[in-house]
């Protein structure tokens, strides 16, 4: 059984208003620690990681009113906004879902936070989830 280019979940992205407090909450109900944490500029988020075995959580709050996950939760309020799926080479595996009819957001891949390599894939056309490629 192979699940072809996908290696891993590498995170589940969760929109929220107030990034402390939902850390708080990650550390209150499960013990859970703050693996990493980082401001990504020019998408207007700061992210806090919480490592579930090879996975990640990703609390993902906006750094300013224009952000992508600023407008999402303004649109759909908090909650479940993508799933980053961990692949050996961001470029081949972006391709492989244009050829399979997906719609681009990152025509080509371009660095993520934690010094990965990143490309987004619109949710319309991928059976409505928001899908990261995630290249480390
Ligand atoms: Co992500």
């Amino acid at each position: 059984m192979t699940s072809g280019l996908l290696t891993e979940i590498d995170h589940i992205a969760i929109a929220v208003r107030d990034l402390e407090a939902a850390i708080a909450y990650y550390q209150q109900a499960f013990g859970a620690e703050v693996h990493h944490r980082e401001i990504v500029e020019s998408d207007g988020v700061e992210e806090a990681l919480i490592k579930v075995a090879d996975s990640f959580i990703q609390l993902t709050a906006a750094t300013r009113p224009d952000s992508p996950i600023a407008k999402s939760i303004e649109k759909r309020g908090e909650g479940l906004h993508h799933v980053g799926y961990r692949v050996d080479d961001c470029a081949a595996a972006l391709a492989a879902m244009i050829a399979a009819g997906a719609t681009a957001i990152d025509t080509v891949p371009r660095p993520g936070s934690r010094g990965t390599t990143v490309a987004f894939v619109h949710p319309k056309g991928s059976f409505g989830t928001l899908i990261e490629l995630v290249q480390e």
